[in-house]
């Protein structure tokens, strides 16, 4: 059996989706109700919903063989995994943003709020520019209407959240899309299995895009 850790919400979906195209889906999982594992012992596939940002711990740990996990998500936690592929779904920039108009002063201390505390700072880090991270957990945006700082370090899909809330991008810097990543012992534990559902995932995410 090969576990797998999917993202609870609309990136879980899809991936779920790519799951099933590729020969591994579980019909249970799409009836509603507040359950959390779903098997397939035909497919030899149990999945479970997680919150999004706990992916790589349950992948990392081995508690699950498999997750999906956003690029940003990774390369916020840099957790111990590897990582098998690119889904081609979930995809959105990491970038600056601030009040529309808006240019940063030379100078001055910038106050970043942002759910990514170690993108935003490696990203400032290049430019060597002083900066104040003030870590959020969610509505960032709300964070510089109400003068709590002065741009936001933010995933934008749409542009959508920004727009109306008279915000705008300034900086894009990095592109993000889901990745399926895997435990290193269970990979090389679960080789065959792993790699049969890996390359026949390679092909549904193929077809999807
Ligand atoms: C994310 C992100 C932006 C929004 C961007 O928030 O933090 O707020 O999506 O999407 P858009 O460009 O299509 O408008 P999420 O929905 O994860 O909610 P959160 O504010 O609770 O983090």
């Amino acid at each position: 059996m090969i576990n797998i850790a999917l993202p609870k919400g609309r990136l879980g979906e899809r991936a779920y989706g790519l799951f099933e195209r590729a020969g591994r889906g579980c019909e249970e999982i799409r009836s509603p109700g507040r359950k959390l594992v779903f098997e397939n012992p035909e497919a030899g596939v149990r999945f479970f919903w997680v919150k999004p940002s706990d992916v790589p711990i349950y992948v990392e740990r081995g508690a699950a063989d498999l997750g999906v996990a956003g690029k940003d998500v990774l390369l916020e936690h840099s957790p111990d995994v590897y990582e098998l592929l690119d889904l081609g779904i979930g995809r959105c920039a990491m970038c600056v943003a601030g009040p529309r108009g808006w240019r940063a002063p030379e100078d001055a201390t910038l106050r970043v709020a942002t759910k990514f505390p170690n993108i935003a700072r490696r990203h400032y880090a290049k430019s060597g520019r002083a900066i104040d991270i003030i870590k959020l957990n969610g509505s960032i945006e709300l964070a510089p209407i109400l003068g709590l700082s002065d741009v936001i370090v933010d995933i934008v899909e749409t542009g959508t959240t920004l727009k109306e809330n008279d915000l705008e991008v300034i900086e894009r810097f990095l592109p993000i899309s889901a990745r399926l990543i895997a435990n290193k012992a269970g990979y090389k534990f679960k080789f065959k299995d792993i790699s049969a559902l890996s390359a026949d995932m390679t092909e549904a995410a193929g077809e999807a895009d």
